[in-house]
């Protein structure tokens, strides 16, 4: 057996192909997942457009595919502290890779429960997680999956580098002291919040007690299958569409597909950095294969792979199916419109050969989802979830970019 990992999250979007990918490629793999997101599903009375079978069923598949077992846990790593710590202990795994949060914006707006439960969740989920490798004194790389959102998305003329903006600053006898210091956050929801926080208990875990940390700030993810996922419909990934967990590419793709207008948000000028699935798996293999040295500080990475704004999205999609864009009231508070530039030569260095937008890559998301569309539920599609009170939900919007 290869290295040994734990998968926390390991039931989600992305930890489930993460998972099978690590197991694929030869590492001993064992999930940790308390199920919170499935169960969220029920609460918002909506559901995966895939049908993704139980936790009990996608391992057994696995197994009988590739003769390649998984462990799984249930349990939740934001509370029941002990059982993580007592994993740890007894299993001694050579890396953790932490996808155990809350990752909604929208969700986590939604109203004082859900912003509570969002910062409960995960800031004890990630301190725990610290605190039981400090506590187990094993030498233990953490792998964690952060966002590109922590940067913020204003226009700023810079490349948004990896993590760190070298800094000078003029002392008073005017000598010039120059530092990296983590770039400055700029959170656009509570969810974001959270991940901003996160950074700040890996900075002090990592020059306290030397922890290896490796925090990757992904982009948004588009796509549902891997390699590993089509080997059988029993290991089908996850698909959110719904307005509070679904992503914008694979949002508009749906709704290609079953003639919805395609949801663009105020004037569709934001621009946001992508990253298809199947890169976000490769990057985290790549992660663990090249962990900090002892003694290195928190290493941050650029985990997208290319940037476009939302209306340039939307009418590539709309060229290729006819479908119409349509605008809507922004229910999020961020500028009108941004430039994004993002320095990303640390995964290419490391071997990354990007996945771009291709026709290809869309057709095939298409493909699932025509085939499951009659499991829509096409009320969950407009997001209801708005970022203050005086932002109103808009369920029919119009032809015309909406100019706040
Ligand atoms: N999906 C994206 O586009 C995207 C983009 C950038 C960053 N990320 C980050 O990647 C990570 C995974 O995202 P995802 O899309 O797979 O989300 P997801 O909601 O599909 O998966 C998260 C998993 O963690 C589990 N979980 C949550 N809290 C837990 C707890 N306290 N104990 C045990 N299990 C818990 C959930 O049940 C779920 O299976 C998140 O941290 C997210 O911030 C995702």
């Amino acid at each position: 057996m290869g290295k040994k990992i734990i998968v926390l999250g390991g039931d989600g979007f992305c930890g489930w192909p993460t998972a099978l990918h690590l197991s694929m490629n030869g590492y001993d793999v064992i999930i940790v997942d308390n199920l919170s997101r499935r169960k969220i599903d029920l609460d918002l009375g909506t559901n995966s457009l895939t049908p993704i079978s139980s936790m009990e069923t996608r391992l057994k598949r696995w197994e009988k595919e590739t003769g390649k077992a998984i462990k799984f846990y249930n349990f939740d790593v934001a509370k029941n502290y002990h059982r993580m710590f007592s994993l740890l202990k007894e299993e001694e795994p050579d890396a953790i890779v932490h996808f155990a949060e809350q990752r909604a914006a929208p969700y986590s707006m939604r109203d004082s429960v859900c912003k509570r439960y969002t910062v409960d969740n995960n800031l004890n989920a990630t301190h725990n997680v610290l605190c039981a490798i400090e506590q187990s004194e094993l030498d233990i790389h953490l792998v964690h999956l952060g966002t590109m959102g922590v940067y913020g998305y204003e226009t700023t003329g810079l490349t948004i580098p990896e993590g760190y903006l070298p800094v000078q600053v003029k002392k008073s006898d005017k000598s010039v002291v120059e530092f990296d210091i983590l770039y400055p956050p700029e959170p656009g929801s509570i969810y974001h919040m959270t991940k901003t926080q996160d950074a700040l208990f890996f900075y002090f875990y990592n020059k306290n007690n030397g922890i290896r940390i490796t925090d990757l700030h992904q982009g948004i993810v588009w796509g549902t299958s891997t390699e590993e996922t089509k080997l059988h419909e029993e290991l089908i990934n996850r698909f959110d569409y719904d307005g509070d967990y679904g992503t914008v590419l694979n949002r508009f793709l749906m709704q290609s597909v079953i003639g919805h207008p395609l949801t663009v948000y105020g004037s569709g000028g934001q621009t946001r950095a992508f990253i298809h699935l199947q890169d976000t798996v490769r990057c985290i293999k790549i992660a663990i294969e090249n962990p900090p040295k002892p003694g290195d500080k928190v290493d941050i990475f650029n985990q997208a792979t290319e940037t476009h704004t939302i209306l340039d999205l939307a009418e590539k999609i709309s060229d290729l199916t006819g479908i119409k864009v349509r605008y809507y009231n922004n229910p999020r508070a961020e500028a009108l419109k941004n430039d994004l530039i993002v320095a990303r030569d640390k995964f290419l260095a490391l071997g990354l050969n990007p996945t771009t937008l291709s026709e290809g890559l869309l057709e095939e998301v298409k493909e699932i989802t025509e085939k499951y569309k009659d499991r829509i539920i096409k009320d969950k599609i407009v997001t209801v979830s708005t970022w203050s009170a005086k932002r109103k939900v808009d369920t029919v919007g119009s032809d015309k970019p909406v100019l706040e």
